[in-house]
């Protein structure tokens, strides 16, 4: 048994998730997404947990935690703000709209600004193509946006 235990309130949740697949690895995705809404990210210790919840190995709940851009490692700043950069999105303006979101918030992708209160994050296609270029503030979908949308967006 790791640290980290489920706590009360959500082990119906975790035995419904595990009850919904045919096998017991499928439920690790909305397991990482509810230790996420749980403590905020998925630390070391939730990982291994939702490991040992599915029964596979800590190494390959990480790999698989650290593959998908929606589970945060560490805590990050809110708003959280993720620019795709994948291929619909930066054949339309992505790369420059990461660079204003940069020099706005004085910030690198992958850094969260000193006080903590944003996170920028360049982030591979979220899904929403048709909406290129995109980004995401924290659970939420903004695009298409241009840059001045965006700088507007950032001063609020
Ligand atoms: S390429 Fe940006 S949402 Fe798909």
């Amino acid at each position: 048994m790791g640290a980290l235990t489920w706590p009360a309130d959500a082990r119906p949740e975790v035995e419904r998730l595990l009850k919904t697949y045919p096998r017991r690895r499928a439920a690790l995705l909305p397991l990482l997404h509810l230790a996420q809404r749980i403590w905020g990210h998925v630390t070391d210790d939730a990982v291994a947990l939702c490991a040992e919840t599915v029964e596979c190995s800590p190494a390959d709940a990480r790999g698989t935690a650290s593959f998908y851009s929606m589970y945060h490692t560490h805590a990050p700043g809110r708003p959280h703000i993720r620019v795709c950069t994948n291929v619909s999105c930066q054949i339309r303006g992505a790369d420059e709209l990461l660079r204003v979101c940069e020099r706005a918030l004085g910030i690198k992708a992958g850094q969260t600004t000193p006080d903590g209160k944003f996170s920028l994050e360049e982030a591979e296609c979220l899904g929403a193509c048709d909406r290129a270029p995109l980004l995401m503030v924290n659970d939420d979908y903004v695009g298409p946006v241009d840059q001045g949308q965006v700088e507007a967006l950032l001063k609020k």
